[in-house]
């Protein structure tokens, strides 16, 4: 079973996407391990405090060195960490590529730094990989969390069922955006499925499905400047 740690100084945040769905099912089923840390019980001050003022000035608050060290060097005695991951804008684009990676990890810890950020001797200590979820700015590192879990634990086998596996999902096998699906009705506010799909012939509909995924993945990549 893989197990997955994160630190934060808001972990009610994470309570509903981490046990929703398939995130919910896969710990169900015993093949992930979600524990959520709270700074705060890590904070040994009388008034349990975990965030104070930038040396050199600035505006903001950071979160202070000791109870992210405290928290992480219990669990670094208790397990070892393949990946100890820094959400951060700074950090190395995600990809899946990396969460194919990490998927294969037995122990994960992520540290969600939240407010304007972390001292910084924290990432230098711990983090093996600092991880940007994209080119933008978010309140905390606690969503780019949610993001690196799911894409993650759903490549663990077992935790999709057959319909819904990993295998032939876009950007799975290189860069291949899939062919569009639809459902019942066929017709539906005068829009039209495709004819093709209501046919029944196999090898049309195979060949419509790589047809379109073709020409999604040219606008795919030409949307996002790939190539
Ligand atoms: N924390 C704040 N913004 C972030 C981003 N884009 N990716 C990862 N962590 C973040």
């Amino acid at each position: 079973m893989m197990r997955i740690d994160v630190i934060s100084a808001v972990p009610d945040s994470l309570v509903s996407p981490l046990n929703t769905s398939i995130l919910k099912r896969a710990q169900e089923r015993n093949l992930a391990e979600i524990v959520v840390h709270n700074l705060r019980d890590y904070a040994y001050d009388k008034h349990k405090q975990i965030d104070d003022k930038p040396f050199g000035g600035g505006p903001g608050m950071l979160l202070k060195p000791e109870p992210f060290f405290e928290c992480i060097e219990k669990l670094v005695s208790e397990r070892k960490y393949d990946f100890v991951l820094f959400p951060s804008p700074g950090g190395e684009l995600y990809n899946q590529k990396m969460a194919n990676r990490f998927s294969l990890a037995k122990n994960i810890l992520i540290l969600a730094g939240h407010y304007k950020g972390v001292d910084d001797r924290v990432r230098e200590k711990f983090a093996t990989n600092e991880i940007s979820i994209g080119n933008y700015v978010l309140t905390g590192g606690e969503i780019a969390a949610w993001v690196i879990i799911d894409s993650v634990v759903r490549l663990i086998p077992g935790v999709l069922n057959d319909s819904e596996s990993a295998l032939n999902d876009s950007l799975m096998d290189g860069d291949i955006i899939e062919a569009p699906y639809y459902t019942r009705p066929a017709e539906y506010k005068g829009m039209n499925v495709p004819e093709v799909l209501l046919s029944g012939h196999d090898k049309k509909i195979k060949d419509w499905k790589e047809e379109q995924s073709k020409v999604l993945t040219d606008k795919w990549k030409k949307i996002n400047n790939l190539e």
